[in-house]
C-alpha cells in the first residue's frame, strides 16, 4: 500500500511568484518568508514523495462564480498553470497522478462525500507556488492530486466537514494500492482580509494559537463556524481550511505526528505567512 509521510502548509500570496521570477528570495522585504523553506527541502531531499495531493481553493481561474464546486478533484494527466490576473509568469505544468485521483474520487464518493472530478484543470497561484517554493530548481520530482475547496464564494463547507473530508483523502491514500511515497499539502492562510472595510486585517494571536493546534489540537479549529473564522481570521483567512483537511489527512489512520518546521512572517502582501512541515512517524520507527 502507498505511505503517506507528511503534510506541509503553506501561504500562496501571488506576490511571491513575482518576486521569485525578479530573484528576490534574499532582499530584506523577502528574506524572512523564503527563509521558512530550506529545512522542508531538506526533508523532501531525504524522503523523496512521488506524489503531493494538494488542498487549494481556486479563485476564479478554473471555476468562476457561475459554477463553484465545494470539493473537485483533479483527474488529469497534466495540471496547466495560468493566471487569473495578477500580473505574475505562469510556471511549468505540474504532472498529475490519476491512477490516485480516481481512487480518491471512489473513495470519499464511498464515504458520502459528493465530489466533482475534473479531467481537466487549469491550476492558479495556490496550486502552483506550493511546488515552486517546495522545488524551486528545475523539474519536479512529483506528480500532483489537486483538491479544491471552495473558499470563494458562499456557502462554505464548515471546518469540520473539511477536516473530515481530509481524514477521508488521508485514509484512501494508505489503501492506494501503490508502493508509491504521498504528501499532503495544504496552500493558503493564514489571516488576510483583502476586500471591504477590515481590508489589510490580520489577527496574530489567532494565527500563533492555529499553528500550535497544529500540533497539540489539531481538531481545535473545527469548533469554529465559517462566519467565526472569517471574523478571527479575515474573509480570505479561512483558506486555512486547507490547513484543516492537511491535518485531517495525517490523522486518518491515528499515526503520530511529528513536527519538523515552522515559520511566520507578516506581513507579505496583505497577508500573515506560514509555512510548517509535519512528519508523519510510520509504524515500528522511533
Ligand atoms: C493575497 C493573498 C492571497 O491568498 C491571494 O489568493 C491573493 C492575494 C495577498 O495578500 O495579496
Ligand atoms: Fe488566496
Amino acid at each position: 500500500m502507498a505511505t503517506l509521510i507528511g503534510g506541509i502548509g503553506t501561504s500562496h500570496i501571488p506576490a511571491i511568484g513575482g518576486a521569485i521570477a525578479r530573484g528576490q528570495q534574499q532582499e530584506p522585504y523577502w528574506k524572512p518568508f523564503f527563509d521558512g523553506f530550506p529545512p522542508i527541502r531538506d526533508w523532501l531531499a531525504t524522503t523523496r514523495p512521488d506524489v503531493m495531493v494538494v488542498f487549494y481553493n481556486d479563485h476564479g481561474l478554473n471555476f468562476f462564480l457561475d459554477k463553484m464546486p465545494t470539493f473537485a478533484i483533479g483527474a488529469a494527466p497534466e495540471y496547466r498553470n495560468a493566471d487569473e490576473g495578477w500580473g505574475i509568469p505562469t510556471l511549468a505544468p505540474l504532472r498529475g497522478e490519476p491512477e490516485l485521483s480516481w481512487h480518491l474520487v471512489n473513495a470519499l464518493v464511498e464515504q458520502e462525500f459528493d465530489i466533482v472530478s475534473c479531467q481537466e484543470m487549469q491550476v492558479d497561484h495556490a496550486c502552483s507556488l506550493p511546488l515552486k517554493l517546495l522545488y524551486p530548481e528545475g523539474d519536479y520530482p512529483v506528480a500532483v492530486v489537486p483538491v479544491c475547496i471552495n473558499t470563494v464564494q458562499f456557502p462554505l463547507p464548515k471546518a469540520r466537514r473539511v477536516h473530515a473530508l481530509g481524514k477521508a483523502v488521508g485514509e484512501a491514500i494508505r489503501t492506494w494500492d501503490s508502493s508509491k511515497k504521498v504528501a499532503v499539502v495544504a496552500s493558503g492562510g493564514l489571516s488576510h482580509q483583502l476586500d471591504g472595510e477590515r481590508a489589510g486585517f490580520i489577527n496574530k494571536a489567532f494565527d500563533l494559537q492555529f499553528l500550535d493546534s497544529m500540533e497539540s489540537n489539531p481538531e481545535w479549529a473545527t469548533q469554529f463556524s465559517i462566519h467565526e473564522l472569517v471574523e478571527k481570521a479575515g474573509t480570505q483567512g479561512v483558506e486555512l481550511l486547507m490547513w484543516l483537511a492537511m491535518r485531517g489527512a495525517l490523522a486518518g489512520a491515528g499515526p503520530r505526528v511529528r513536527k519538523l518546521h515552522r515559520n511566520y512572517h507578516l506581513p507579505i502582501s496583505n497577508t500573515a505567512t506560514a509555512v510548517m512541515a509535519l512528519e508523519v512517524v510510520q509504524a515500528g520507527s522511533r
